[in-house]
């Protein structure tokens, strides 16, 4: 359920039986990788207390609409706002009725006039009062209004009835709230992304590496894991803690690397080559400490594998996008790298301006097209790059579908 990763969700309690049930839905909503910051009526607190409310969701619970501290932290206002869905799970029909008529007279329903994020109601209640004609139009006018009526089910209720009116089970509305959401550019698919650089040992305390500080790389992974794919980060030795869903694989050396990308790449939509990748290792590794004098005369070198250019060779090849930091000659450099490595795409930045910060500037060539992404903090730009690549993929997957077809 990737939809909901990160995705920030207000949970409306109000007053009716099938309160007990929101417990779960926030345990549920936040396993599915979503925030989830509970909003309680009045009433809803005489069917579930804010406690248990507030150790399911992970959040403080927001009751009241005039409480000074909750405004000096994150106002009314600020929540409508944070909110990418409003979900009131179980919708009471005085709820519905009173969001019909706009009114603003308590904290649930001042947010769903502040917002301009989708709103979704799961009502619950007694079979007599959901079909009562009053309840039936409040439905209807809300859903004129563009929000989303979530079940109710049928069967036994609380009272004794059996009718429609029951709420929809917690796992249910997880699905349906996942669906208001748009599948990611990379729903579904296969990706691995080594990152950072590589250490390769001299002798018992130096080895050989650069300046790379893998943010690029996680960050990459982050944005693709919001886009809905899954993700193996094969990631040399940085100071930088892995996003959450990402199965990360540590390695040291290239040879490593190499080893850990050839085992998986197979089953893989796209690899992104984005590591530092040490070109050299030393023949010998010297288990103690060469002394300074000899170390020239110690110290050779020799090649290691070339990752990129290996998984490029691949039958079964992803699609691969390559990085190419150059202190000059950017465009002729990537380029080359491009074409010489048969890679599908390569994303090009001066290593002035992204080695080791937080921002980055690149330009993307592929086929004979480029594209220019300014300056800006790695993270934004790994969400554009991923978008992009989605797109391309997609593009390219449509024209090789038009072309099998003739
Ligand atoms: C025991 C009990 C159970 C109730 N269950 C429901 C219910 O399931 N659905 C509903 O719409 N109202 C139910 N009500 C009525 C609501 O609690 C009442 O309309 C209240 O004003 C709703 O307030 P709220 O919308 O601000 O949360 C119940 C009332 C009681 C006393």
């Amino acid at each position: 359920m990737k939809r909901l990763l990160n995705k920030q969700i207000v949970l409306g309690v109000t007053g009716g039986v099938a309160a007990y049930k929101s417990a779960d839905l926030a345990r549920r909503l936040r396993e599915a990788g979503a925030e989830v910051r509970v909003v309680m009526t009045e009433n809803a607190k005489q069917f579930i207390t804010p406690l248990t409310m507030q150790a399911v969701s992970g959040n403080p619970v927001h009751d009241d609409l005039f409480d000074l501290k909750a405004e000096a932290a994150m106002g009314h206002i600020e929540l409508g706002r944070w909110a990418d869905v409003i979900l009131i799970a179980p919708a009471s029909a005085d709820c519905m009725a009173r969001l019909v008529r706009g009114e603003a007279n308590d904290l649930l329903t001042t947010l769903c006039l502040v917002t301009h994020a989708p709103i979704a109601l799961a009502p619950a209640m007694n079979q007599s009062m959901w079909k009562h004609t009053a309840t039936q139009e409040n439905v209807q006018a809300l859903q004129a209004k563009g929000v989303s009526i979530l079940g109710p089910g049928e069967g036994s209720q609380a009272c004794g009835d059996i009718g429609l009116g029951r709420m929809l089970e917690p796992a249910e509305l997880v699905d349906h709230v996942a669906a208001l959401f748009k599948p990611g550019c990379l729903d579904g698919k296969k990706i691995i992304i080594t990152a950072g650089p590589t250490h390769e040992a001299i002798d018992a305390v130096r080895f050989i590496t650069n300046a790379s500080s893998g943010k690029m790389g996680y960050a990459l992974a982050e944005a693709a894991i919001e886009a809905g794919a899954e993700v193996i980060l094969i990631s040399g030795p940085v100071n930088i803690l892995a996003p959450t869903h990402v199965e990360k694989v540590a390695v040291i050396t290239a040879q490593d690397m190499f080893k850990e990308v050839m085992s998986r790449v197979e089953n893989c939509d796209l690899f992104l080559s984005v590591a530092a990748v040490s070109d050299y290792r030393s023949k010998t590794i010297a288990t103690h400490k060469i002394a300074k004098i000899a170390f020239t005369e110690v110290l050779e070198l020799e090649r290691n594998p070339d990752i990129v250019a290996s998984v490029a060779q691949l039958k079964n090849r992803p699609f691969i996008v390559g990085f190419a930091a150059e202190t000059d000659n950017l465009e002729v450099k990537a380029k080359a790298k491009l074409v010489n490595k048969k890679l599908d795409m390569i994303v090009a930045n001066e290593v002035s301006v992204g080695m080791r910060g937080d921002e980055n500037a690149v330009t993307v060539f592929w086929s004979d097209q480029q594209r220019e992404f300014l300056k800006k903090s790695k993270r934004k730009l790994a969400r554009e790059l991923i978008k992009m690549i989605g797109d391309v993929m997609t593009a390219n997957a449509f024209t090789k579908g038009e072309m099998d077809a003739k």
